[in-house]
């Protein structure tokens, strides 16, 4: 029920004003990562929403793959890793983009994903949509269909979902 999830959610991410600088509050997904169970529900929950026909789960450094990597599993999809820069070898694409604490280049390897293959973009939390767009901007560069953006948490006093334009966008977990 979504209750329920709005409950086990309240109750297992953490918040801590002024971090990682001042006037951020920084939500902490953490507890719930070392809960057995709600991490269990979660990922369930998860995988009986996402598009029935995805064939790849994209999920961004570094908390996009302690989620996307058990969902894919649970759908029993492959996972593609987006990097933070210089971690990927090869001739990786690269999109430098701002977030809602700084600005950051991510990168996706040359080949990781077939033309035309439909994928899910996956993040723990929705702030202001710098992160996910760049995300979704690399995969179409691989020319990667991208069906959607999901995320666990929503921040939707920043409009992040704008910054996605038509692109379908899920959160388990939306917070003014
Ligand atoms: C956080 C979060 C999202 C992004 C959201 O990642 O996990 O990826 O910020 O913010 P935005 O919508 O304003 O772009 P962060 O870059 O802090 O990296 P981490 O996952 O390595 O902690
Ligand atoms: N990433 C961007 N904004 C964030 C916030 N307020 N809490 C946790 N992660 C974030």
């Amino acid at each position: 029920a979504p209750e329920a999830l709005d409950a086990l959610m309240s109750s297992h991410i953490a918040e801590y004003p002024d971090f990682p600088e001042p006037g951020i509050l920084f939500r902490d997904i953490t507890p719930l990562l070392r809960d057995a169970d709600a991490l269990r529900t979660v990922i369930r929950h998860w995988a009986s929403v996402v598009p029935a026909d995805v064939e790849v789960i994209i999920g961004t450094e570094a908390r996009g793959f302690v989620l996307g990597a058990p969902l894919a599993y649970e759908l029993g999809v492959g996972f593609v890793p987006v990097r933070k820069a210089g971690k990927l070898p090869g001739t990786p694409r690269s999109r430098t983009y701002d977030l809602e604490y700084g600005t950051a280049t991510i990168e996706i390897a040359e080949g990781a994903l077939a033309p035309g293959v439909r994928t899910l973009v996956v993040d723990d939390l929705l702030a202001t949509g710098g992160t996910a767009a760049a995300t979704v901007a690399l995969a179409r560069e691989l020319g990667a269909d991208v069906l959607g953006a999901h995320f666990l948490i929503e921040l939707s006093g920043l409009a992040g979902r704008e910054r996605l334009g038509d692109l379908p966008v899920t959160a388990l977990w939306s917070i003014d």
